[in-house]
């Protein structure tokens, strides 16, 4: 069952997802040479708690951390530890905040120092995957019509998209249905109506699209260790343009 949210529930789902673009922002501005992934966890995980929200992922199914930093060939769910950033690495960041009972999800992918033009291209394919898949994210298409225009807009420019792993529903669970594929035909599964609340957000890879997960149990690389990049935001379907629950200021529509 897809639940639709109203009213109150919708307010909530603003405020988490303001709390949760906010903590991706702090985090992203520490996307530094020198700055150990657990001092961003660290800074996080104080962040959200001082607004008076808790972090999603904290013990999510076992999870050790607030938030996620997936370091170059790192695609996703990299656990914070006493590693340091480098210059040029690519990082992304995922993070999750629930407040009032409603969660927000959002992930960025930032580059530490000067990247190469390479690296710069990839976080930026991604980054408007996102804006194309948005163009569908409208009562009346289907779930599969986002996930088609990602999957067309980031092969178009010679990236691949992941496919274990994919975008959902999310409200009072940080993870619900649908499932939202970043591949697949267009017209497919199940209808958009105003009040689903959807984290959209395309994995995308340098090289191949075959992933595989590193014996951390969580960490989840590049089958070719080419890098990858993520970018995701929670948005709610309404009955005209989508509304985009975890925007942060020039990360919004000015793509
Ligand atoms: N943000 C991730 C997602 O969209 C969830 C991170 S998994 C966790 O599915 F275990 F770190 F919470
Ligand atoms: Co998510």
């Amino acid at each position: 069952m897809i639940s639709l949210k109203t009213g109150r529930d919708v307010d909530a789902m603003r405020r988490a997802g303001k709390i949760t673009a906010a903590a991706r922002a702090l985090a992203g501005e520490m996307v530094k040479p020198g700055v150990s992934t657990k001092a961003i966890d660290r800074a996080v995980h104080e962040f959200i708690l001082s607004q008076g929200a808790k972090p999603s992922f904290l013990h999510y199914n076992g999870y050790p951390a607030s938030v996620c930093v997936s370091i170059n060939e790192q695609v996703i769910h990299g656990i914070p530890g006493s590693r340091k950033i480098h210059e040029g690495d690519v990082v992304s960041i995922d993070v999750g905040a629930c407040i009032d009972g409603f969660h927000g999800d959002c992930a960025a992918t930032y580059i530490a120092g000067e990247g190469s033009e390479e690296a710069k291209r990839l976080i930026q394919v991604t980054r408007e995957s996102f804006f194309e898949g948005l163009r569908y994210a409208r009562a009346g298409y289907r779930v599969s019509d986002i996930s088609h225009a990602i999957q067309a807009y980031v092969e178009q420019r010679g990236y691949s998209v992941v496919r274990e792993y994919v975008g959902h529903g999310v409200g009072s669970k940080m993870h619900e249905e649908p499932e939202v594929p970043n591949f697949g035909r267009p017209g497919h599964g199940p209808r958009l109506v105003p009040g689903m609340t959807l984290a959209i957000e395309p994995m995308v890879n340098m090289g191949v699209w075959e992933v595989r997960v590193l014996s951390d149990d969580w960490t989840v690389v590049t089958a070719d260790g080419k890098p990858a990049a993520h970018y995701e935001n929670s948005v709610l379907i309404t009955s005209g343009d989508p509304e985009i629950l975890t925007p942060t200021r020039g990360d919004g529509f000015d793509v």
